[in-house]
């Protein structure tokens, strides 16, 4: 039998030729189809004598098997170039699923939105900080126990390490009064550390921080301010309480208490006005200038807000929980 030995060659030529699925087909009947050279030679095997009978059905098998791999591909091609004939760019695109924003990232917008109109000027902070600008310059003195309430973490393991993880953003004071002049109004969000963790605490948390330095500036504009806020915040009148406290770097020193819901008293950032020590060790003239400042814990205020029991949802990464709180 006379099997041809370009086949394979003259289709692959003619397929590179073809415009539509109505010439492809006609050309796949042409090579495979009944009337197609391979399919009336496998019916003419049975004329020949044993032996070529074999060998000429295996060559035929071989190119069968090439000739239909070979179609297949190229139906696969064209099918794609029809698809993309298709192609509808007049239609709107599928959303594309990015996540939304994490509930303390929106909670820490919330509170900027409300200081961005009053003036106060955002001031990103180091999470790595030294110990003069955590400890020292806030007027911790060395050995003070009020260093000990805050459980740093060292980056060495000795306690002596220069560097340490900030454990709060007032650290953001002293650098905004270093390089700023006065009058200075400044709020700086940003991560704090403290080793501690269980379902209040984590060894990871969110604070803002409020500064203001200017003249004539009274507790009583700080305690007008923070109610304000908090009843913008929570959008309703609030039972709101001051309470005398201890920071080295405020005099007077106050923790704030809200009342929420049935929950009692529930603390919720510390403030003060800031000690002379602070202002003078950051050069500012205290003859003149005199001001407040404040901290609050964003996933404090989150928890209220969304009434979250478990501060730890917020970081397990979990996306039942964190889809409740789409943009
Ligand atoms: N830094 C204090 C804390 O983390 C809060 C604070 C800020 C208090 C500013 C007074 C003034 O507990």
């Amino acid at each position: 039998m006379q099997i041809p030995q370009d086949l394979i060659e003259t289709a692959t030529l003619k397929l590179k030729s073809v415009q539509s699925e109505a010439e492809f087909f006609q050309l796949r009947s042409q090579y495979l189809g009944k009337k197609s050279f391979i399919i009336s030679a496998f019916s003419k095997l049975r004329d020949l004598d044993p032996q070529s009978k074999a060998s000429a059905a295996k060559e035929l098998n071989i190119l069968k098997s090439k000739l239909t791999k070979l179609f297949e591909d190229a139906l696969a091609s064209i099918e794609s170039i029809g698809e993309h004939d298709q192609l509808d760019v007049t239609l709107p695109a599928d959303p594309y699923l990015i996540g939304s924003e994490h509930p303390i990232t929106k909670i820490s917008q919330k509170v900027i939105d409300y200081f961005i109109p009053l003036n106060y000027q955002i001031f990103s902070g180091n999470e790595i900080e030294t110990d003069f600008y955590n400890f020292e310059a806030l007027n911790f003195p060395e050995n003070h126990p009020a260093r000990q309430m805050h459980d740093t973490f060292y980056l060495n393991s000795n306690s002596k390490s220069e560097y340490l993880l900030r454990t709060h953003t007032s650290n953001t004071q002293i650098h905004s009064m270093l390089k700023e002049d006065m009058p200075l109004y400044m709020l700086s969000p940003g991560r704090v550390y403290r080793c501690d963790s269980d379902t209040t605490h984590l060894p990871m948390f969110t604070q803002i921080e409020g500064l203001v330095v200017d003249e004539d500036v009274t507790f009583g504009d700080l305690k007008g301010i923070i109610i304000d806020f908090l009843e913008n915040f929570f959008n309703e009148k609030m039972e709101v309480r001051f309470r005398p406290s201890y920071f080295p770097f405020t005099e007077p020193s106050a923790e704030v208490d809200i009342k929420f819901g049935n929950q009692g008293w529930l603390e919720i950032l510390g403030c003060g006005m800031v000690h002379p020590n602070v202002l003078k060790g950051c050069n500012v003239d205290t003859k003149k200038y005199r001001g407040f400042a404040f901290g609050m814990g964003i996933e404090r205020l989150a928890m209220l807000y969304y009434g979250v029991s478990d501060i730890r949802d917020f970081y397990s990464s979990n996306l039942d929980f964190l889809n409740q709180f789409p943009s």
